[in-house]
């Protein structure tokens, strides 16, 4: 079996005229285009800041199960109910259920760490959760070093891993390693789906990149997105564009 846990995700009914997700871009093409499907074992969903890219994975991520804060299905922690209602408006059409799944957040990633270590402080007679996870605690590594140990030892395989910028804590080097990873995961029958800004991570091959944008989510080749074009023009002549941006375009005072 392939690893396409997840399908399709589709609005099934309108959202209330007066919510700022009836304008999110991502939310308003969504129902336009009548919903998005997930062919590929990875899907990147990348655009511009703002378009909605997190709102809609946190929404896919609801729907299918998991915390809204980051985790695998077992984690119920919340620190503040920041969530959207978008989950609610969704379907998310499912051909199994994976045996395995994460919801990672960068943005509380913090939190996952933190509640681990809470739970591995209690005195209950179950081996520790940071076991699985490689053994030292989250917050005794660095951001880099500590998500990568969670995607190296606790994504197992035959799981459904929804990822938000995971780039925001690796280098170049480690962001190749996780290269590395998903394709040892997608050969394990995993489906990914990640919202990135990065142009060597969506260069995954026989990924779809939708990108979103405010005329529609189109899946594109990852060389014709703005991510892949804008930083393959700026390294190859900083001088050139540093130039336009910073002399020809000076700060106002
Ligand atoms: N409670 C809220 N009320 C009004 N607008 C909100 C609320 N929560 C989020 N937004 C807006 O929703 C928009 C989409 O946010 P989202 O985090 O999904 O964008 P994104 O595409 O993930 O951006 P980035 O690339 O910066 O991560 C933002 O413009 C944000 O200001
Ligand atoms: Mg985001």
């Amino acid at each position: 079996m392939d690893g396409n846990f997840i399908c399709s995700v589709k609005i099934k009914k309108p959202l209330p005229a007066d919510s700022y997700l009836t304008r999110l871009p991502a939310v308003r093409n969504l129902a336009r285009q009548g919903g998005l499907a997930f062919e590929k074992p990875v899907t990147f969903l990348v655009g511009e800041n703002g378009t909605g890219k997190s709102t809609l994975l946190e929404a896919i991520a609801i729907a299918a199960g998991f915390n809204a804060e980051g985790g695998s299905r077992n984690f119920t922690f919340s620190t503040r109910a920041t969530h959207s209602e978008l989950y609610r408006y969704l379907t998310v059409a499912r051909r199994a259920h994976p045996k395995d799944g994460f919801f990672l957040r960068a943005e509380s990633f913090y939190n996952l760490a933190s509640n681990i270590d809470d739970l591995d402080s209690e005195p209950y007679d179950v081996p520790p959760i940071i076991k699985s996870y490689g053994g030292l605690s989250l917050h005794a590594q660095s951001h880099g070093e500590s998500f990568l140990a969670l995607i190296e030892n606790r994504f197992g395989g035959e799981g459904l891993y929804l990822l938000d910028e995971p780039e925001a804590a690796l280098s170049p080097n480690r962001l190749m390693t996780l290269l590395a990873r998903i394709h040892d995961l997608v050969q394990k029958h995993s489906q990914f789906i990640i919202a990135t800004h990065s142009p060597i991570l969506m260069a995954y091959p026989g990924a779809v990149v939708y990108e979103l944008t405010e005329d529609g989510i189109r899946a594109v080749d990852y060389r014709e997105t703005e991510h892949y074009r804008l930083t393959r023009s700026f390294l190859e002549d900083p001088e050139r564009m540093l130039r336009y941006l910073l002399e020809e375009h000076p700060p106002a005072d």
